[in-house]
């Protein structure tokens, strides 16, 4: 790979300006206004994937946003990796908490990034880490240095639950046929402590809807008689976690996996430091489930979480106003081997059961997903780990993470393949708030350890 290393070493000017290019299309999934930006998206990847060398490249409709395929097959013999990713990308709201535009990207230093670092929506989540791929494909292949076949499969709607991907796998089986599934979305501990995330949550996320009156009414005509959909939904939300932060919906710990005593210590074994987690985002204390540390509660135990709450008079000044109805989405963490469909029917049971007379309630579901669990006795996460000992200096650890990949379970179940979760990114990157950034070290510490997995796990299925 000297070859591979020495292009990447004299074309990280030009890696950083193309993916500027990429950061500067607003390819928000959720946000129709935004369909032709993450159109313009899906093709600019596209364009990459054939510089870079691909021999096939496709954009592939969907019922929704495109998928971006590409593939080169230098020998069938040879193993192949399916690279995932998403190029589609959160909103950029509050815009006016961003320092700097969202969509004009720009470096700046920061404490932990003190080379600089990118600050730009998707910077890190997800184009950042998938331009890493299709940077470091094109230094093996323009070295002449690939060392075994590459498929490429990247969407435009994992930020809003990859539906449409679930049924472009299962019609395309053949076309995805793989040896790994390769997947740079997750984070390492700290640019010291390399780590390969073995773990995903589920998730399960409702919006709920609580209608009292037909109409708003006088606060102070029908305060005190009436009920008010704003304080029956708080108590209600109150009602579903008891004061030692269990989850208090029947049955929702049924499935939960347990996990052995050993397994706990091992996790604790992970480098991690309470006071600058705390620190880091202004908390006094930390809070959570009992008999769990931060760690487990953030990754191995499932959490219920009230995601936006609204109804009733925000403006500017006082209103007197006993609103009709009060809204809430809610998301909850699942860990194995829970399921998205299991808690929601009993998220709904229970939320419905608690409802006073007083007031009507509507559950309506949204998207969820699986969570996921993936080994670490494989070829894939042997590549990876080897990978990363030689470009850290230092053999990364295995570690849960508490954040979702939906998909990453269909690929076992509709693929049968093994995922390697092998991310750059940092808890304090700020993916989905304002100001997400990507240091310049992940991103070309990235870049330069991939060619690596690839020649791992060439070497391991020889
Ligand atoms: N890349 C993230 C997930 C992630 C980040 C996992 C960091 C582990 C570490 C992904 O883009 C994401 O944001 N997923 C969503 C789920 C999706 C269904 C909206 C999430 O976790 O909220
Ligand atoms: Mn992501
Ligand atoms: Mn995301």
């Amino acid at each position: 790979m000297k070859n591979t290393q020495d292009f990447i070493k004299n074309n990280q000017q030009r890696f950083l300006d193309e993916l500027f290019e990429l950061l500067r299309i607003p390819s928000v999934s959720a946000d129709p206004a935004h369909n032709d930006d993450v159109k313009k998206g899906a093709e600019l990847v596209a364009q990459h994937l054939t510089e870079a060398g691909a021999d096939k490249v496709e954009i592939c409709a969907t019922a929704g946003h495109p998928i971006v395929y590409g593939e080169k097959i230098i020998n069938p013999d040879l193993p192949t990796v399916l690279v995932y990713g998403h190029y589609d990308v959160q909103p950029a709201d509050p815009i006016e908490l961003w320092d700097s535009p969202a969509f004009e990207p720009v470096i700046k230093k920061t404490e932990i990034h003190p080379n600089g670092a990118i600050f730009a929506r998707g910077a890190c989540d997800d184009k950042g880490q998938v331009f890493m791929h299709i940077k470091a494909f094109e230094a093996m292949n323009k070295s002449n240095e690939m060392p075994c076949n590459v498929k490429f499969m990247i969407e435009g709607e994992e930020e809003v639950g990859s539906e449409n991907l679930g049924v472009f796998i299962k019609e395309n089986t053949e076309k995805l046929a793989a040896d790994i599934i390769l997947v740079s979305d997750t984070g390492i501990i700290s640019n010291d402590n390399p780590s390969i995330t073995t773990g995903l949550r589920g998730l399960s996320y409702v919006e709920v809807e609580v209608t009292g009156p037909n109409r708003d009414l006088h606060s102070g005509l029908y305060g005190g008689s009436v009920a008010n959909p704003i304080n029956v939904l708080s108590n209600m939300i109150s009602q579903l976690q008891d004061d030692k932060h269990k989850i208090t919906i029947p049955g929702f710990y049924d499935n939960v996996e347990i996990l052995s005593a050993e397994e706990r210590a091992e996790m604790a074994r992970a480098p991690y430091d309470e006071e600058e987690y705390k620190s880091s985002i202004a908390i006094k204390e930390v809070q959570g489930e009992e008999g769990y540390t931060t760690r487990e509660r953030g990754s191995i135990r499932p959490t219920l979480d009230v995601n936006g709450i609204w109804g009733g008079y925000i403006g500017e000044g006082a209103k007197t106003v006993l609103p009709s109805k009060a809204f809430a989405k809610i998301s909850m963490r699942l860990v194995p081997h829970q399921t998205p469909e299991e808690i929601t029917a009993k998220f709904k049971d229970y939320f419905e059961s608690i409802a006073p007379d007083s007031v009507t309630v509507k559950v309506n579901p949204h998207h969820g997903g699986l969570p996921a669990v993936t080994p670490i006795d494989s070829n894939g996460y042997k590549a990876a780990s080897n990978a990363m000992e030689k470009t850290f200096g230092k053999k990364p650890v295995p570690l849960r993470s508490g954040g979702s990949i939906p998909i990453v379970a269909l690929f076992e179940q509709v693929l049968g393949l093994k995922t390697v979760l092998m991310g750059f990114g940092l808890n304090s990157d700020a993916i989905h708030s304002p100001n997400e950034h990507y240091g310049l070290f992940n991103f070309y510490k990235g870049i330069e350890t991939i060619p690596y997995f690839f020649e791992e796990f060439t070497k391991l299925n020889k």
